[in-house]
């Protein structure tokens, strides 16, 4: 037994039992074994899953440099969404111009802090959810004039300020839902063919993403065959492939499974990186749910960009709810205060990109996909790491190490495992300031192979290990 609690693990054990949490979330629970196989590399660490949608404030310099280097920021996705100033396009010039100027900020900080840019067409239009119930969308009684100028404004707006290096242009966020295309997909399908068509002659070296549906695909999902369809036909398959995943069904490599046989329906093949631009449901926002996503997104080899469930100003801001504030989620909030300090799942990040050097091992989730591992060999420090956590679930799952002699150490004998945990909440800003560290316990194993206990006993914290040979 690695690390034992004052609870009873036996209130646990209640297997296969739906709880329903104070939350009023569905958990289940998690058990078996997930594995690390550290004969097997899966390349060096890129960090797929740094990336975070807004989040970033519109005054540059608010949020200090360390805090996006720590976590090896990677990505950001934004276009002036919810300004409680300004409506975007549909409101007139100076209501885009608003939204343009937050876009552009957002951008130079993401460049200045080495991160990607996705540009978030809907917003600048306008459609970022909060729009009132008779706003316009493109192609409204098949007039195109409104948005033609839109895209016209947009382009020129992208050229004159050189919003150029890094940045992938995301053609409208949810289509699928009334938030966001509150019309038929018929006339978002010519809209996409319309956008395709004028960015990629007028902006040829921005790479095109979408359709960032709110839902993973499927190859008998009806929205996802006429998109596929269309896109085919039009020759408007778009470089880079993003969906989102806020709900908790598939993992990763399903999502990928899913989505090439969809495309091969249609004699399509999938080129070009896959980014899930929002992952996460806001049950998954703790350190254990984070822990779970790295570990996914790792597997495939596909970036991600954490979902930012705030609203208004509070979306640009938090990185997308990994930092807090004084004043953070009261009626004192003030979006330009200063202040910042980490909660847990900022930590699970700074671990994963700060300490997680070296090359990444192959792993796999427990049976029940609700526990899983990510793992890392620095082979010059000498030392394993890893990191779990489970989506939304407790229970009593293992690690096993598959193969110890891959590192140099015997096939039987002893070794110590350092653990930290990451201890969460559902509070989102609540502070911690590193991890706990429950020290070094001995393990004995043999044949080559050893096998640990996790006892997730919330639904919150999730854990490192450490092993040095
Ligand atoms: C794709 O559709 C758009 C909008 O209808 C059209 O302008 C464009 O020419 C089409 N492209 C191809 C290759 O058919």
């Amino acid at each position: 037994m690695l690390f034992s609690f004052g609870t009873a693990l036996c209130a646990l054990g209640t297997a296969s039992a739906l709880v329903i949490s104070e939350r009023g979330v569905e958990t289940r629970d998690v058990s078996g074994t997930a594995h690390v196989y550290l004969k097997e590399s899966n390349g060096p660490s890129q960090h797929y899953a740094s990336g975070y949608i807004y989040g970033i404030p519109d005054t540059p310099n608010q949020i200090p440099d360390h805090f996006y280097s720590d976590i090896a920021f990677q990505y950001t996705r934004a276009g002036g969404a919810q300004t409680p100033e300004s409506k975007g396009w549909i409101g007139g010039q100076d209501d885009y111009t608003f939204r343009w100027e937050s876009t552009l900020s957002n951008y130079r900080t993401a460049r200045q802090q080495g991160g990607q840019f996705i540009l978030l067409v809907h917003d600048l239009w306008g459609a970022d959810s909060l729009q009132s119930e008779d706003a316009p969308f493109p192609g409204d009684n098949d007039d195109w004039s409104f948005y033609d100028e839109f895209l016209s404004a947009l382009i020129s707006d992208i050229k004159d300020n050189d919003l150029i290096d890094g940045v992938t242009i995301d053609i409208w966020n949810e289509p699928d839902g009334r938030n966001f295309w509150d019309r038929e997909q018929d006339q978002y399908l010519l809209m996409w063919g319309r956008a395709t068509a004028r960015f990629k002659s007028e902006l040829p070296n921005l790479a095109l993403s979408g359709p960032s549906v709110s839902y993973p695909p499927t190859p008998d999902d009806e929205w996802w065959n006429n998109w596929a369809s269309y896109v085919v036909s039009n020759q408007s398959l778009p470089e880079e492939h993003h969906w989102h995943s806020l709900s908790k069904t598939f993992t990763s490599t399903e999502m990928l499974k899913n989505y090439d046989a969809l495309l091969a329906k249609y004699s399509a093949t999938r080129e070009g990186l896959v980014n899930i631009n929002e992952y996460g449901h806001p049950d998954e926002q703790n350190p254990s749910g984070s822990a779970w996503w790295i570990a996914q997104l790792e597997r495939a080899n596909i970036f991600g960009c954490r979902a930012n469930w705030a609203s208004a100003y509070a979306l640009h801001d938090f990185m997308a709810q990994l930092l807090g504030k004084p004043g953070a989620g009261t009626d004192d909030y003030d979006p330009k205060a200063t202040g910042y300090y980490p909660n847990g799942e900022y930590q699970v990040y700074k671990y994963y990109a700060s300490s997680m050097v070296g090359d990444r091992i192959k792993t796999e989730t427990t049976m029940d996909t609700n526990g899983d591992v990510y793992a890392t060999v620095d082979a010059e420090g000498g030392v394993l790491r890893l990191l779990a956590g489970a989506r939304t679930t407790t229970g009593t799952w293992s690690i096993q190490l598959e193969e110890l002699s891959a590192l140099g150490l015997p096939k039987s004998g002893e070794v110590g495992i350092h653990t930290y945990e990451f201890p969460g909440s559902d509070d989102p800003y609540a502070r911690l300031d590193e991890p706990v560290d429950l020290g070094t316990v001995t393990h004995k194993y043999s044949e080559d192979s050893l096998t640990f206990p996790i006892y997730s006993e919330n639904v919150y914290d999730a854990w490192a290990f450490e092993i040095k040979f």
